[in-house]
């Protein structure tokens, strides 16, 4: 198995929904998040109560031809309640093997494409049986190029791990200024020990940072500016995301605005290097208190 290629900032599509466009609208994104060199897109077989992946493979339709410039991450593994799935009685996980390839294949024919780059395991599951998982992946060989998890833990990313003769590629899990907890909790270590690359969601708080609703966002909005103005006037998003491009396990934001110039501006973040003591300064404003 090659490695997987995936670029510095991943474009999100859990709210392509909600943007309203029309096909020829999610098509000019896809193109305009293209020529930043944001190629890599993030999926799952839920978002929009599992509207997305259709609505980005009518876009994706228009013009096949991209589909060799871009790579498309999927996710399975978690059941929601909607009208589109009337079967699902109750929200809940499902990780069997049978479940995992009749998503994988749902998820092929709603983006219009004939393989996935990436599929990751939503969220981990106490039902989940890690011999099945790795059954599936190995029928989805072919159709999957690279398989990962989202939201595990060390112990539960070692479980499936120790099922399979290749290696997990990623752990997709949230951090932000706004949630610090995998910098504690042990998973970025995993990261780093088993040099992969973690993906981090809701990279900016889900848009919670600019609302400065709680006392740690109005600190770090504070500190924030302060040092975007010393970096020449990078706005808060952009050092925000400098704060997470730091981390030595060199992770991958994965952002969900459809805003391309919010886009481009993350694109240019990955310019930017904070150093040390401006890292610690924004930790600090987000604990509330020095580092020990
Ligand atoms: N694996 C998982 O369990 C999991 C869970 C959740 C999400 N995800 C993935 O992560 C992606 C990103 O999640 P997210 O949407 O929570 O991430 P996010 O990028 O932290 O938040 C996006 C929100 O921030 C707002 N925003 C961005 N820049 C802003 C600015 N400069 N000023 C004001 N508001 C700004 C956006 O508003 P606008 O839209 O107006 O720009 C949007 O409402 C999703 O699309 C999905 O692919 C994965």
């Amino acid at each position: 198995m090659t490695s997987p290629t995936f670029s510095p900032i991943i474009a999100g599509a859990m709210n392509l929904g909600q943007w309203q466009w029309n096909p020829a609208e999610r098509l000019r994104w896809i193109e305009e998040c293209l020529e930043l060199g944001i190629t890599t897109f993030d999926h799952a077989d839920i978002y929009g109560g599992y509207t997305c992946e259709g609505l980005f493979g009518e876009a994706l339709a228009l013009r096949p031809s991209l589909r060799s410039q871009m790579q498309l991450i999927s996710k399975c593994g978690i059941k929601l309640i909607t009208p589109n799935r009337p079967s699902n009685a109750l929200k809940s996980y499902a990780v069997g093997r049978d479940y995992i390839i009749a998503s994988a294949e749902n998820s092929l024919r709603e983006l219009q494409t004939d393989h996935l780059d990436l599929l990751l395991i939503h969220r981990p599951s106490p039902l989940m049986a890690a011999d099945e998982v790795a059954e599936a992946f190995a029928a989805l060989a072919g159709k999957v190029r690279h398989f990962g998890v989202s939201n595990f833990t060390p112990t539960q990313f070692d479980l499936l791990q120790s099922r399979l003769d290749f290696p997990l590629v990623t752990n997709q899990i949230e951090l932000s200024v706004m949630q610090m907890s995998a910098l504690t909790d042990g998973t970025l270590d995993q990261c780093q020990q088993r040099r992969i690359r973690p993906m981090l969601w809701s990279p900016l708080g889900g848009g919670a940072l600019f609302r400065g609703e709680t006392a740690a966002s109005k600190r770090l909005l504070v500190v924030l500016r302060e040092i975007g103005d010393v970096l020449g006037g990078a706005a808060l998003d952009q050092i925000a995301l400098a704060w997470l491009l730091h981390l030595p396990s060199r992770p991958y934001p994965v952002l969900g605005t459809g805003k391309i110039e919010r886009l481009a501006a993350a694109v240019a973040a990955t310019q930017l290097q904070l150093t040390d003591e401006q890292w610690f300064a924004i930790w600090e404003a987000a604990a509330g208190h020095e580092v020990a």
